[in-house]
């Protein structure tokens, strides 16, 4: 497996897979990491470079999920935030998924300490408006507690 930033001539490719791809494109250095089996994307995650940088739209093909993808992208995106000086990390996650804020537990993110967030109304994603209705908890995490790449277990994604 192997992350690296989306470029544009990949776009179509990833959506063609199935994946959501549903951050708009920003002009600030925002970027999604894919993951890629040779040719083949398997699920991406957008770092939105906010004050503080936020994971969002983490999202891994349900064929492929269960092997680490979901973490070494989380783990990729906390990376290049410290690469570009950053010393802290969010990540949002929907209190009706706990199962996927374990996830971020197991990374090291820990609550934020923020109130909940609810969501109402309508945003703009690559397909169109969207209605949401959600809650939200907001997770942070030290950059330079995320393990280096050279320590990733591998044989989860193999
Ligand atoms: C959340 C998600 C990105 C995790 O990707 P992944 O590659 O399966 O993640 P990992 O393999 O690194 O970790 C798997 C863990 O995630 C958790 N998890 C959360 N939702 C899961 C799901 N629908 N399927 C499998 N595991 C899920 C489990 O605790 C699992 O732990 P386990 O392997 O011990 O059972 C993926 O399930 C997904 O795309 N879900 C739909 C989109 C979504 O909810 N994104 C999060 C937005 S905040």
């Amino acid at each position: 497996m192997n992350i690296r930033p989306l470029t544009d001539d990949e776009r179509d490719r990833v959506v063609a897979a199935g994946l959501g791809l549903a951050r708009l494109p920003r002009d600030d250095g925002s970027f999604y990491l894919v993951a890629w089996d040779g040719d083949d994307p398997l699920g991406h995650a957008h770092l939105a470079l906010d004050d503080p940088p936020e994971v969002q739209d983490v999202e891994v093909l349900e064929r492929h999920r269960g092997r680490g993808i979901g973490t070494a992208l989380v783990e990729t995106a906390a990376r290049e935030a410290a690469a570009r000086g950053y010393d802290r990390l969010t990540i949002t996650v929907s209190v009706g998924k706990p199962d996927v804020q374990a996830l971020y537990e197991r990374i090291g993110f820990r609550d934020a300490g923020l109130p909940l967030r609810r969501v109402t109304g309508t945003v703009l994603i690559r397909t169109g408006p969207l209605t949401v209705d959600d809650t939200l908890r907001t997770l942070s995490i030290s950059t330079a507690a995320v393990r280096r790449e050279s320590d990733t277990d591998h044989r989860r994604t193999t």
